[in-house]
This record gives C-alpha cells, structure tokens and sequence, in this order.
C-alpha cells in the first residue's frame, strides 16, 4: 500500500533540460567541475539537501510576521520557545548557518592539542576544529566503511575504540565528543539510542562534554523509531527529546532539519556559564543574541519548520522517497551504501567503476557522466573531496568512493527519483565506458569547490 505525501503542491517553479549538446558545453565551460554549472543549466539538482528544501505554507506565512527588531525580537523568543519544546534543552542562540555556531562554539571548548572525537565528523566541522587547533577524529563502528553490510546503525560510535583512544591519550587531551546525527559522511547513517548512551556512559566515566552535530536530528530519531528494539511505540518527539537529554549542548545547521533556507543554532542544556562565553563570543562573528545572524523572518520560518519536521507523516515521506531511490538503483543492480541513509542515496563509484582507480575519480567520474545522460547534478564524496596529505602534497585515498544523491526536502516527486534511477541505470549498462578525470588546477584548501578537471 502506497502512503503518498502528507501535503500537496500550491506552488510550482519551472525547471528545464537543456539538449545534451548544450550539456557538453556548459560542462566543458564549468572545466568539469559541477560546482561551477549555473544551476538554470541543472534538470534535477541533488547536489545538497541543505537549504534546498520548500517551505510549507504556515513558513511563508510566517516570513510575513517576521519582527526585525535589532535586539528582543518577538520571532526570537517564537523560536526559543520552539526549541525548548522540540529539544528540552535550556539554552539556545541562532546563528546564520551550521558552520557559523561551529565557529562559536568550538573556540570556548576546545585547547590547541586537544582532539574532538567522534562518529564522522563533516568537512566544515573537522575544519573548525582543525582551526581552533584540534584534532578532529573519526571513531564510528567498522561497519560503516563496508558496503554492503545491511547494519540498521552504521553512524553508531566505536564504543571500545573510543575507549582506547580516550585511556592511551588521556582525557586531558580529550576537549570533547560531538556525535553527527545522522552521520552525514558514512552515508546519512544513523546512530542508535542505546549507542548515544553508551558514549554518555563514556563521556560521564571520564568527566567529558558531548555534543551533538544535529543537522538531521529528525531523520535520526525516524531511523530510531523504525529500527531500535523497544522504541517503536515512542512517538518522534518522545525519542528527540531523549538523545538530546543525553548531551550537554549541540549544534546544528537548520538548513537541513529545520525545514529553512538558512539558519542554525546552538543548543546548551543546562550549563549557564558557558551559555553566558556563547553569547559573548557569538556578538562579533553572528550577531547580537536575539538574532544571531538571522532576519527575524528567517526565525520564524525556522520555529515553525522544526515542529513540522518531527511529524511522523512528513519523515515517512521523506526517508520513504531516499528509500524509493534507493530501492530502485538496487533492482537495476547498482552498488549503493546499504541500508539507505536520511538524506540521500550513496551510489558506491568504487565498485560502480572498477577501472577507475582512487587517482582518477571515480565518483567524480561518474557525476560527469551522469549529468551528461540526464542533465542530474549530483556530488562526490570521496578521495576528491578528501583531498591531499597538507604535509606531503600526496592524493589521501578515501576509504569510500561516492557519488551522493542527495534529495533536497518536499522538492521533487516520485517520477522525478524515476528519471533519476533510470538515467543511473543507463550509465550503469555502459559503466566500461566512463573515463576518469585528472585535476588540471587545484587551490589548497578545499580544492573540491573549484578545482578545475579534465577527462582521461
Ligand atoms: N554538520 C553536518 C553534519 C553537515 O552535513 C553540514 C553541512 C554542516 C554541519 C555544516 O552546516 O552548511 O549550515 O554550515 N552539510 C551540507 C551538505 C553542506 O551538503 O552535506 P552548514
């Protein structure tokens, strides 16, 4: 039985194909790097669920009601009150993005030498903790990097490695734990309630702060509700409140979860001092604490999509669409990481593309041509996006290469993950004949964005 979307559609922007000759072109032009296409030059834009997504009805209405007082806004105090209900936690300050309250916040936590320890840290995450002088490190359960191992958690944290790593540093070396939920760099994976307790557990044992990295908290729980033993008559609500009453603060990028184009925030459970050096510090970069870097009609939106997003009908909708996609690359015999994350499909271009080795790109390889085929952006995440040893110069292999799918939120329909499916298929029956790529020019920081490429 089919549960379709618990909405319909009032709105409708137009997008456009153009002939594959032009596709050429624009692809040539843009030295293969689809960071650089315009995106009126896109057909199907999977690029990124973050900021991606439609507002609802009550968001648009709610911009109208925005108050854009400088100081004591009343959509600030909206979306207090909001987070308070969805999260439990006391405290909070927005901010413009997830990098913004990352920016915030890991100065006041973390001492150069220190290491931040966690399941899969984010790119722009492992960033601001490499900034502040950290170490950012990866501990999630071995499962992760394998495939087609069908674990229902593969975001869950290494407890006993954690452990280890903890005992032979020192907690002295520890500034604190940050669990991404859902854990966007194994695959949109999800980590259990009972494994969010387990590192309590640990961070407890050795007087540790935890921290959540909550960009996708609602799909997480989803995830929960669906797979944990014991937790499917909890309601999403019950179980958000749960893993967020396990950790002493989080942040989060509301450009996935909050159901906005824009915004983030920081959340600290109950620790007044350190919410008092947030607020401080958050006033020369953000913005003074009632809006920290929003417009006021931005906070409204955002009060509303997070009471929106913890609806059980709009996540079984959501993940059922990432699982539709995912379902139907499976049946055309399409290696994808298993089971199918939150937010987006991950095609495995290793195995999708023997004959590619890591040097040459193989997700990147096969972004090209799939944007050739239909017109489809999608994005890597692998050895181009990881880059080059800072100290040797030398291309680091990824342990997985992706090619990502990523459906933006309440954007596109069931016959748009169809052409989807079906033009990956046709890549797929002549995959022998996808050419790798080289890089012709590369900055050297984050050289994915911009670096120019050429086929083999
Ligand atoms: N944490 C996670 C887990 C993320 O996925 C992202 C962004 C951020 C933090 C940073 O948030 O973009 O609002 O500053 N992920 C996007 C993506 C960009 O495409 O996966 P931001």
């Amino acid at each position: 039985m089919i549960i379709p979307e618990p909405y319909r559609i009032k709105a409708v922007e137009p997008i456009r194909l153009i002939p594959r000759p032009e596709r050429e072109i624009k692809l040539r032009q843009a030295h293969y790097n689809l960071f650089n296409l315009r995106s009126e030059d896109v057909f199907i834009d999977l690029l990124t669920d973050s900021g991606t997504g439609a507002m609802s009805d009550c968001q648009w209405a709610g911009l109208m009601r925005g108050d854009e007082a400088y100081a004591g806004s009343r959509s600030y105090y909206n979306l207090e009150s909001s987070c308070r209900d969805v999260f439990g936690h006391r405290y909070f300050v927005p901010a413009h993005q997830g990098r913004g309250a990352e920016n915030v916040l890991f100065p006041l936590l973390i001492k150069p030498g220190q290491m931040v320890i966690g399941n899969m840290h984010f790119d722009t995450t492992r960033a601001h903790i490499e900034l502040k002088g950290g170490q950012a490190v990866d501990c999630v359960v071995p499962e992760a990097y394998d495939t087609s191992d069908g674990h229902p958690f593969k975001g869950n944290v290494d407890i006993n490695r954690l452990e280890g790593l903890i005992d032979r540093n020192g907690p002295q070396k520890v500034a604190f734990l940050l669990v991404t939920v859902t854990c966007n760099s194994a695959g949109g994976q999800p980590v259990s309630l009972s494994n969010l307790r387990q590192v309590r557990r640990v961070a407890d044992k050795y007087n540790l702060p935890l921290f959540l990295d909550a960009a996708r908290f609602a799909e997480n729980a989803y995830f929960i509700k669906k797979r944990e033993q014991g937790c499917e008559a909890k309601s999403i609500r019950e179980i958000v409140r749960e893993m967020f009453s396990l950790a002493d603060g989080f942040t989060m990028s509301a450009k996935k979860d909050g159901l906005v184009n824009i915004g983030g925030l920081i959340g600290i459970k109950e620790n007044r001092d350190l919410y008092n050096r947030v607020r401080a510090n958050l006033v020369p970069i953000e913005g003074f604490p009632t809006y920290g870097g929003l417009a006021g009609r931005d906070m409204e939106a955002l009060a509303l999509g997070l009471q929106e997003v913890v609806e059980e009908s709009y996540l079984q909708a959501r993940v059922g669409q990432v699982e539709y996609l995912g379902k139907r690359l499976l049946d055309a015999g399409i290696p994808i990481q298993q089971p199918v994350g939150g937010h987006a499909v991950f095609v495995d271009a290793g195995k999708f593309l023997p004959h590619i080795p890591y040097r040459q790109f193989p997700g990147q390889a096969l972004a090209i041509d799939l944007y050739l085929e239909a017109g489809v952006r999608a994005v890597e995440i692998g050895s181009f996006l990881l880059g080059r040893d800072p100290a040797t110069g030398v291309q680091i292999r990824s342990p997985l290469e992706f090619l990502r799918l990523t459906i933006p939120r309440r954007v596109y329909t069931n016959s748009h993950m169809d052409y989807v499916a079906e033009s990956l298929a046709a890549v797929h029956r002549r995959r022998d004949k996808v050419r790798g790529v080289r890089i012709v020019e590369e900055p050297e920081v984050l050289r994915h964005f911009t670096a120019r490429l050429d086929l083999l």
